[in-house]
């Protein structure tokens, strides 16, 4: 038999292991990259989704975090600490539940989704609620792992963009070649570091012949890059990437800039109408966050910024069950039949 061995052991030559290096994996990465349909009759082009939430905790971060805990656990770590909106702190802690260590989550009181926090607290998490933003989180976060003896597992550790630039490699493995456009979410600015940092080694190594544009989205209440300046108090319904003052700016500034792409901001309002057509009509259910890559593709597509006949890859970060409010919100409710066919197809409309 012969199964998907994980982001280090598929990509070990390119990932900072050695052959003693102990390491931890829930087999992450190998992540579907589905042919969207309706998106790519939209633009013209041939789109791509690369579906992150079919990691093992069902986010991208799982990337990152097989190479932070493995090597914390090299390191002797007994513990890790994280600030999180709620993913970085459901991988961390499965993670350490496979090292023997401890997990402690720093997260925003009230402004985490349901399902990341039902994530921490059966793998066991020690979780404090900071009465203050992501933001906050992250400096108190900070203090801590200078101050005492746990192990800081943020994408600010840089095996944590290490490990998740394997995304970008699984991308040019399975299409031949970079595409021309890549887009994702933006919010603290770690993982289109990390894909920029992939395309560049393999296209270095010449096993791409190219690199793509990268295109970031911030939510437009949260889109400190976009602005120019921090932002105090960000809002938004995509708490994922509710970030007023992103750790790796300058870097998601540089792969903007370096492969002669954009970050710009998509209302809430787009985000859930693409959250919601990923869902409706290609099949893909993806939590808000996730769904700002094709809030931006639609937009920009509709104001003539996409040119036809490229190859796009969205990035989706996170499963749509980790966030399900926005999915019931406004549904209507199931309509209750008896246990009998005729009723039943006639409320189906079949007879
Ligand atoms: N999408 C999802 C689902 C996320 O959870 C995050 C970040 C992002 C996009 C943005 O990625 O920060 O690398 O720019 N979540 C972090 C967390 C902040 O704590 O889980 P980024």
């Amino acid at each position: 038999t012969r199964q998907w061995r994980g982001v280090i052991e598929e990509y070990r030559d390119r990932l900072p292991v050695t052959e003693s290096t102990p390491v931890v994996t829930l087999l992450e990465g190998g992540t579907p990259l589905v042919p969207a349909q309706v998106l790519s009759e939209r633009t013209g082009c041939e789109v791509f989704l690369k579906v992150e939430g079919a990691n093992p905790t069902g986010s991208f971060k799982d990337r990152g975090m097989t190479m932070a805990i493995t090597r914390a656990k090299e390191e002797g770590a007994k513990a890790v600490i994280c600030a999180s909106t709620g993913n970085t702190s459901a991988s961390a802690t499965a993670y350490a539940v496979r090292a023997g260590m401890v997990s402690a989550v720093l997260v925003p009181q009230g402004k985490i989704a349901l399902g990341k926090m039902a994530q921490a607290l059966v793998h066991g998490a020690r979780i404090l609620q900071v009465d203050g933003n992501f933001d906050d989180c992250l400096t108190l976060a900070r203090g801590l792992a200078d101050n005492y003896p746990v192990a800081l597992v943020n994408s600010v550790n840089p095996v944590r963009i290490e490990g998740q630039k394997t995304a970008a490699f699984e991308i040019v493995d399975a299409l031949g070649d970079a595409p021309d456009l890549h887009l994702l979410p933006v919010g603290n600015a770690g993982n289109i570091t990390a894909y920029w940092r992939g395309y560049r080694e393999y296209a270095a190594d010449g096993i791409a012949t190219r690199t793509p544009r990268m295109w970031g989205f911030q939510a437009w209440g949260s889109a400190p890059i976009v602005r120019g300046e921090p932002v105090k108090d960000p809002q938004t319904i995509a708490t994922a990437i509710r970030i007023g003052n992103p750790a790796s700016w300058a870097l998601a500034e540089q792969a903007r800039d370096e492969s002669g792409g954009m970050i710009e901001a998509v209302t809430d309002r787009q985000i859930l109408s693409a959250y919601r057509f990923l869902a409706s009509r290609e099949g893909v259910f993806v939590e808000p966050a996730s769904a700002a890559s094709v809030a931006g593709l639609l937009h920009a597509a509709e104001r003539g910024l996409v040119d036809p006949g490229q190859r796009i890859v969205c990035t989706v970060t996170g499963n749509g069950l980790k966030d399900p409010d926005w999915a019931v919100a406004g549904a209507p409710q199931p309509t209750v039949v008896p246990v009998d066919a005729d009723a039943a197809a006639a409320h189906l409309g079949l007879r």
